[in-house]
């Protein structure tokens, strides 16, 4: 198997570089007159994190393309890194939403449209009762909140290499046999030790032994892990983590907001997982903020009696802004028109295309990588086998290289998402697109081979 010269990385990311600034003055240009005003030069300080010099300025996204302020066209296989999973603006979507902003869009008091979206979540997930937030991030909060109260316990138990959002408590690591505060989590204050369990994905001797203290409220897990690279569960790994989570009285919460990309009622669905509580955010608004939560019929009658015992239903869980009339209606336009069983065959269509097109990549250069798909959602790894957990990825990782590839595509018309190497297709991503992104990527790997 070939070995990619480090010399090779450092002179082809020089080239594309130049390549990149030489093509996007007025990208730049934006870029510099943001810095004083902006924190770290961008509205939203994770728009750093894309491999180029200076930041894409967009102009407008439609479908699954995005064009920039220097006139270029892409591909788009971040999108919005899963908030435009279904595409930017689809179809129905603009003229009923425009329709919906003009009739008033927060009063503190629900609207049609959000009982047509219980049931429908209802039906969907299978769990019968729904909560509405504005992200994801706050979703899981008040899922952990309600797990905490129901159970009377502490903490919460989060797998190594996970995401869930902004949760002060989910964001640790696994070091030796011992956690640490994730070093970039800036700010938090509580001792995860107080908080926080953290074990490896697939394995559930650690999540058996971590559990049985009985202190442990919740898990909290994404199906498979797709924040660090993307994780499979491991044959059973699932009928575990549930008899296990059964056996010592901790809720399990599935958070579906990027496993979403394995069918229409995502990962859940598709695989018949029993969570006590479910939630999911980012596209099923089609990318205006809104997420919900969902229970089962136990939790949501004891969670009721508890309001009734407390006599007051503003408990520090909800949010002004949630279930907002523009947010439940986009919700509602999303899952009545475009979140269907079509749409996700043909993402899948355009996935395995994505997929074959990387791995003949890889093959034709004997390199030692592989693919990883998940539905809609496909990741590639810079070593040679797929990863078990998070403490392989990071074995696993070359970020120079990785931050190589990424412009390589963005120079040749083609976004992956900055946060490692995750492509999604919607279903507005064309078969052209996506040899679009063979060839560049196929291009990047000879090139890189060549030495
Ligand atoms: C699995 C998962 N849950 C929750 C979140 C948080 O989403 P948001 O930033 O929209 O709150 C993310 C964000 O990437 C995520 O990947």
């Amino acid at each position: 198997m070939r070995e990619i010269e480090r010399a090779a990385i450092v002179a082809l990311m020089a080239r594309e570089v130049e390549r990149f600034a030489a093509e996007r003055p007025k990208s730049r240009a934006l870029s510099q007159q943001a810095k004083p005003h902006l924190l770290a030069g961008t509205p939203l300080t994770w728009m750093r994190e894309w491999q180029s010099p200076f930041t894409v300025f967009v102009e407008r996204a439609s479908g699954a393309t995005v064009i920039d302020v220097d006139g270029h066209d892409y591909a788009d296989f971040c999108l919005g890194d899963t908030g435009a999973m279904f595409g930017h603006s689809p179809a129905p979507f603009a003229e009923l939403v425009t329709r919906t902003a003009g009739q008033g869009i927060t009063t503190m008091l629900p609207t049609e449209d959000s009982v047509w979206l219980g049931a429908e979540l209802a039906q969907r997930f299978s769990l019968p009762v729904w909560s509405l937030a504005l992200t994801a991030t706050d979703a899981n909060r008040f899922a952990c909140r309600f797990a905490r109260e129901l159970t009377g316990r502490p903490k919460i138990l989060v797998f190594d290499g996970c995401y869930h959002g902004t949760l002060g408590e989910t964001l640790v690591d696994l070091k030796g046999n011992g956690m640490i505060r994730r070093p970039a989590s800036i700010g938090v204050v509580e001792d995860p030790e107080t908080t926080t369990r953290v074990v490896d994905f697939n394995d559930l001797e650690q999540l058996d032994r971590a559990l049985a203290e009985g202190d442990v409220a919740c898990v909290l897990a994404e199906p498979a892990l797709t924040n660090c690279g993307m994780v499979l569960p491991d044959p059973g790994f699932h009928d575990g983590l549930r008899g296990i989570t059964r056996r010592h009285g901790t809720l399990l919460i599935i958070d579906e907001t990027h496993t979403f990309s394995t069918g229409p009622a995502g990962y859940t669905g598709a695989f018949g997982l029993e969570p006590d509580m479910l939630t999911l955010g980012k596209p099923i608004a089609g990318g205006i903020p809104a997420a919900v939560y969902g229970f089962t019929a136990e939790l949501a009658e004891r969670i009721n009696r508890r309001f009734e015992e407390l006599g007051d239903f503003s408990t520090g869980v909800g949010g002004t802004l949630s279930a907002n009339a523009l947010s439940v209606r986009a919700m509602r336009v999303m899952f009545e028109q475009v979140i269907t069983e079509q749409a996700y065959e043909h993402m899948f269509a355009m996935a395995a295309r994505l997929e074959e097109g990387i791995e003949g990549a890889i093959a034709r250069q004997d390199l030692p990588w592989h693919v990883t798909r998940m539905g809609a959602r496909v990741e590639y790894g810079i070593n040679p086998t797929p990863w078990k957990n998070a403490k392989q990825v990071r074995a696993g990782c070359d970020p120079e290289l990785e931050r190589l590839l990424h412009l390589y595509c963005l120079n040749r018309g083609v976004l992956v998402t900055p946060f490692h190497n995750m492509m999604l297709t919607s279903p507005a991503t064309t078969e052209a697109q996506v040899d679009r992104h063979s060839e560049a990527f196929e291009s990047a790997v000879a090139e890189l081979a060549a030495g």
